[in-house]
């Protein structure tokens, strides 16, 4: 199909004075803007009736696949609001391709990447007064995602699938993020295991972790730190981010793909590591190397990255008879330069010099 989508603008626009008070403090995944594309596909007959039309609820029948077997995808990408008042996208085409993987694996149908973008791109400009004005750490958080939507109880891949996005303005992820959190190593749960969907942004890998993030909390921490699933050895990624570690001896250490989520934000911080000196190294990385460097102090910095949370610095890891303190406990410096790099590339006030904005509105 083509890239054009039938627009009805919203009978329901939010009054401006309740916008501005949603976007004073968001937090996150509260508030939702006016709009939300949505289109269908059918086997037989490929993707149609695109549309961006005002926010409302999905009505579903009670035997829709997704409720069942939980085929479903999704993704994550924010837009920025630059001083000049324009409004721009971070690689975007990163997260279409990524969607495109994820649906191949979750055997759901591959979406035109034209056609993601496409409809980013519109539900941007149509709600682009919901992006937090410049000057902060505000963003539109876009959230493209995709459901088996047929009717059926027979397990199979879904005859009709469903592609929507929705977007909400965000804060901090994490209120105490730049401070610093902790991570609580699970030693009974796993995230992925080979051959399984731990690349994939599928929904099921997130439910799947949230005993996890619930052990977590009951033990002081923000979130996990997952291990491999043969050996409980070797670390993964937290769930909703991935791990990177500064080494004394100028390596930006991260655990290789394969089971964990090909983040866009692990990928742009790999790139710009050279330009703090660091050298990108990816590769197997041990607990018991990450508690033994830390303690010898060859291990200086950790830090998670990921869309929502951006750069996040890592101050210490836990678990049942370990707790590793990273670094002096604070927030390292390479991890803050690293955040502030990438915030300054992603809100125009540094040079893109890797060509990953993209101007919307
Ligand atoms: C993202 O950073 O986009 C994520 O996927 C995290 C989200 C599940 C909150």
């Amino acid at each position: 199909m083509s890239t054009a989508f039938q627009i009805t603008p919203s009978n329901e626009i939010l009054p401006a004075p309740d916008r501005e008070k949603a976007l004073e403090n968001p937090g996150f995944g509260r508030y939702f803007t006016d709009h939300m594309v949505t289109a269908e596909w059918t086997e037989g007959t490929g993707w149609h009736s695109a549309q961006l039309r005002g926010l409302a609820p999905l009505q579903m029948h009670p035997a829709t696949a997704v409720f069942h077997y939980a085929q479903e995808i999704f993704e994550g990408l924010k837009a920025y609001r630059h001083s000049d008042g324009s409004v721009w996208l971070f690689r975007p085409e990163a997260n279409a391709a990524r969607f495109a993987r994820s649906a191949k694996r979750l055997a759901l149908p591959v979406l035109d990447e034209k056609l993601f973008l496409a409809g980013v791109e519109e539900l941007v400009r149509a709600d682009k007064d919901w992006v937090p004005a410049h000057g902060g750490e505000g963003s539109l958080y876009i959230r493209p995602f995709m459901f088996a939507s047929e009717a059926f109880l027979g397990v199979r891949a879904a005859a009709q699938a469903t592609f929507c996005i929705i977007a909400s303005p965000a804060g901090a992820y994490f209120p105490d993020g730049p401070t610093g959190i902790s991570l609580w190593v699970s030693r009974s749960l796993s995230r992925a295991a080979e051959g399984g969907t731990g690349a994939a942004k599928c929904g099921g890998n997130y439910a799947t972790g949230l005993a996890a993030q619930e052990e977590a909390r009951a033990n002081g921490c923000e979130q996990v730190l997952y291990l491999d699933a043969a050996e409980h050895e070797w670390i993964e990624e937290s769930g909703t981010m991935n791990i990177c570690l500064v080494t004394s001896d100028g390596e930006l250490l991260t655990p290789g793909l394969g089971t964990i989520l090909e983040g866009v934000t692990r990928d742009s911080i790999l790139a710009l590591a050279a330009e703090h000196g660091l050298r990108p190294v990816e590769r197997r990385i041990g607990l018991s190397e990450v508690q033994q460097r830390c303690e010898d102090g060859t291990i200086t910095e950790i830090f998670a990255t990921g869309t929502a949370a951006v750069i996040t610095p890592i101050i210490s890891i836990k678990s049942a008879g370990t707790d590793i303190t990273v670094g002096s406990g604070r927030p390292g410096k390479l991890a803050l330069e690293l955040r502030e790099h990438l915030l300054g590339i992603q809100y125009g006030t540094r040079p893109d010099s890797h060509g990953w904005m993209r101007r919307v509105a």
